[in-house]
């Protein structure tokens, strides 16, 4: 079940990642329908839950349910949804609402962070602050902070700022869009070169599936290959493993068992954000990340399936 609207690409590994496990090609539900005020109604019934969409001529009774790639923004309305799966067994990886919630409201993640005591940069939650609370909050980080809207949208409308000129530009936006905000420490990521500097480690329970690196030459860019950075993929075992152990940390203080987790490694290492849904249409996605999420779903004989 994914946003059938969504460009980002994920359903294709997911639904490679299925066949390839079980030899069968998954059916395909287009999440929008069980968005709180959508058609899609789902039922309890022994042994599971039937998902019924009547205008699409949809009725199915899955043995197992792979939720990805929905919009931050809309994670909220299909929450009544996952109410009726089944929080233990194997329709279970996408039950937990909290989790859910933990990660992508990034003021709950810093509150967790701190709580579980996992190394984050200082930051502050700012709705429509006067200027000089703005200030005061600017100046206690440092006078140089990155501002990201409460609930991330791809890396857009993420800012680095030095001034407070900036930090009203800044202000000025969130308002005009309508987003809460938070202003962050700078991290101080940078390479031997100057560049910004940055790994994607996604985790399973207590594994690390994936790293890659991300190069930045623009100091004042989120560290995004939509965004210009350059990326590498880095063998898991050659990631130093107190920086694995950190994005192991990071995912499980969310209630997340999966996630990909943006971290950067300079002064000991700092996590800036943990994704519920990490893209999975990168090099080596299929192999190295959706085949594990998703044969992490599978009952035991479905797994033995797998020549
Ligand atoms: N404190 C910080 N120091 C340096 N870079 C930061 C900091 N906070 C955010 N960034 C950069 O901005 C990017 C976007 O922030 P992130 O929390 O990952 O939100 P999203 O990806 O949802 O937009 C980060 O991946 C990182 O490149
Ligand atoms: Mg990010």
């Amino acid at each position: 079940m994914t946003d059938h609207g969504s460009q980002e690409g994920s359903r294709g590994s997911l639904d490679r990642a299925v066949e390839l496990l079980t030899g069968v090609a998954p059916l395909s539900i287009d999440a929008r329908h069980f968005l709180e005020g959508g058609p899609g109604r789902a039922r309890v019934v022994p042994g599971g839950v039937q998902l019924e969409v009547a205008s699409a001529g949809l009725v199915a009774r899955p043995k197992v349910v792979i939720i990805y790639e929905i919009p931050p923004a809309d994670r909220r309305r299909l929450e009544a949804f996952q109410g009726h799966l089944p929080v233990q067994g194997p329709l279970s990886l996408s039950a937990n609402v909290q989790a859910w919630r933990n990660a992508t409201d990034k003021k709950l993640a810093a509150e967790c962070f701190r709580r579980e005591g996992v190394a984050h940069m200082d930051t502050i939650a700012l709705r429509r602050p006067e200027p000089e609370i703005a200030y005061e909050a600017f100046e206690r980080l440092g006078g140089n902070v990155w501002a990201r809207p409460r609930v991330g949208v791809g890396g857009r409308d993420v800012f680095h700022l030095t001034t407070r000129d900036q930090l009203d530009a800044a202000a000025r936006h969130y308002a005009a869009t309508g987003q809460d905000w938070l202003i962050s420490r700078d991290a101080g990521n940078f390479t031997t070169d100057g560049r910004r500097h940055q790994f994607r480690v996604v985790v399973l329970h207590d594994q690390v599936l994936r790293v890659c690196e991300h190069v930045q030459a623009n100091l004042d860019a989120p560290c995004n290959e939509s965004q210009g950075a350059i990326s590498t993929v880095v063998p898991v075992e050659q990631f130093p493993l107190q920086y694995r152990r950190l994005a192991i940390a990071a995912t499980r203080s969310l209630g997340l068992r999966f996630g990909g987790v943006d971290l950067a490694i300079e002064n000991g290492g700092v996590i800036f954000e943990v994704n519920v849904h990490p893209t999975l249409a990168v090099p080596g996605g299929i192999e190295s990340v959706a085949i594990p999420f998703v044969e992490a779903h599978l009952p035991n004989p479905c797994r033995s399936q797998r020549s």
